[in-house]
This record gives C-alpha cells, structure tokens and sequence, in this order.
C-alpha cells in the first residue's frame, strides 16, 4: 500500500482489523490479521477451504468476538450467504419487504419493494415463492433484501458458489450493475480466483489454516467486471493462483 492510500484508508475506513487472532481450544484459526476497507472498495478474500474465511466474516460482523486484537466497525455490517437466508414461507416480495419494516407508510413500503425487485431484475417475480426461483434468482432476491436494508456493509460469503457456471458469470455482471446504483461496501469471499480479479478492487489471500496474509493484490483496471480472458484477468489469476501454492505447470 503506497502513502496516498494509506491516507485514504486512515481518513475514510469503514471496517478494520487491527492483530486480530481467533482459536477454537487449542485449534488456531486466524493469526495476525491486520487490515483495513474503504468506503464503497470491493474487497475479495481468497483462501483454501477450511482456512478461517467464514471465521473471519463472523468476526467482522461482530457475531464473533477475537481472542486477540480488535475489530473497528463504522456502520452496520450484513452477511450474505451461498445457501441463502430467504425465509421460504414467505414470497420473494415479502422476504424483501422485510428489510424495509422501518417505513410506516404502506404505499411507500410497497414502492421501495417494488423498486428494489426492480433493481435486481426481479420485477415480475414479487409473488414467488423461493423454491418456485432458481439459484441465480434467489440471490437476486437476497440482493435485494440486503440493499433493501441500511447496512452500508455487506459481506458476502462464497454468494455464487452455489450456481451453474454461467449463471455465476451473469451474476459477476449483474451485481457490478446492481452496486453501480447502489454503491455498498463489499466484503466477497470465494475460492473463485476468477471472481476475484473479475470483480475486486483489491484482493486479499489467506494462506492455510491458521489463516494469515499471504498477498494483498490490485488487479488494476477500472472496468467492471474485467474481461475474464484479458490480460489484467490472466495475468491475476496466475499471481493469486502462486500465493495459493498451485503453481501452473501447464
Ligand atoms: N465454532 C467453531 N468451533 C470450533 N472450530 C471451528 C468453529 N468455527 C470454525 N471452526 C474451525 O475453523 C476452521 C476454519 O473454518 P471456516 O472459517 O469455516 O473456514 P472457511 O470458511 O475458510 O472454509 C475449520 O477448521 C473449522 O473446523
Ligand atoms: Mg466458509
């Protein structure tokens, strides 16, 4: 991190990790992590399975408190997860709605429900159920829901994982177009090395468990997502593929 970024960190960080350690008995999960997000960066973390990243959004969520060192939260932080926290007893609009109890007034709840479906391309699907929604529509529907709600923060774990190939490359697209409208601090965890130099601002790799930083890269290149076959796509994934320790032999 050169100067003028480190500046602009200190001046605008909406979450940060100072030494943060967490251990399970005698099992250490994560040692030493020390960083810091910006307002509005799309952070990637990449990591083995099983390293500590889920861990990790537990901590920074709060719904975990370290053994060691300290987590700084500026705003309210939500999890988003690859199997979904949709209640299946309710439609797509009404688990959208419920992000939205703070406004009294029901002609202006519906308006912001129906504009956030509309949002995630899902204006025709207020009525469904979710089992009646394929993956990709689901996490459409959480999408919403999460944007539907004040957390400036929205850590995301492994959200795609769960889909088809293709599905997973419309949704780097979608949710591209989607922050662009409504810009949100974004903590994405994959295993997804491709995801992440598609999508990140900057990444992050954690090595074996216990997981410390094992590189921290920017991908460059401001189009979002980055072109999966382009040189700043290739060139990172080789890179991130090194700190992971599968080297590319081919
Ligand atoms: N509450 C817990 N109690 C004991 N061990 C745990 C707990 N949570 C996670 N672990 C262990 O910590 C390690 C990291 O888990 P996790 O954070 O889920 O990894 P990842 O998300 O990177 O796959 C695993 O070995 C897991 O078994
Ligand atoms: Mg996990």
């Amino acid at each position: 991190m050169n100067m003028s970024n480190t500046a602009e960190f200190l001046a605008n960080p909406v979450l940060s990790l100072v030494d943060v350690c967490q251990s399970y008995g005698n099992t250490n999960v994560i040692e030493n992590l020390t960083f810091s997000i910006r307002k509005h960066e799309f952070l990637a973390i990449v990591g083995p399975s099983g390293c500590g990243k889920s861990t990790l959004l537990r901590l920074m969520a709060g719904h975990e408190r370290p053994v060691f060192g300290r987590v700084f939260r500026t705003g309210k932080v939500l999890t988003i997860t690859q199997h979904g926290g949709l209640l299946p007893w309710m439609t797509a609009g009404e688990n959208v709605e419920l992000a939205l109890r703070s406004i009294r007034d029901r002609r202006e709840r519906d308006a912001a429900r129906s504009q956030m479906l509309e949002l995630v391309g899902m204006a025709g699907s207020a009525n469904t159920y979710p089992h009646e929604l394929s993956g990709g529509m689901r996490q459409r529907i959480e999408l919403a829901r999460a944007l539907a709600g004040s957390s400036e923060v929205l850590l995301m774990d492994e959200p795609f994982s769960a889909l088809d190939y293709l599905t997973r490359l419309q949704m780097r697209t979608e949710l591209v177009r989607i922050l662009s409208e409504q810009p949100r601090t974004i903590v994405f965890v994959t295993h997804d090395v491709e995801e992440a130099a598609q999508l990140a601002d900057r990444v992050i790799v954690l090595s074996t468990r216990p997981a410390t930083l094992k590189l921290e890269l920017v991908p460059g290149e401001d189009i979002r997502p980055r072109p999966l076959t382009g040189e700043s796509v290739t060139s990172s994934v080789k890179k991130l593929l090194r700190a992971l320790g599968m080297e590319d032999r081919s």
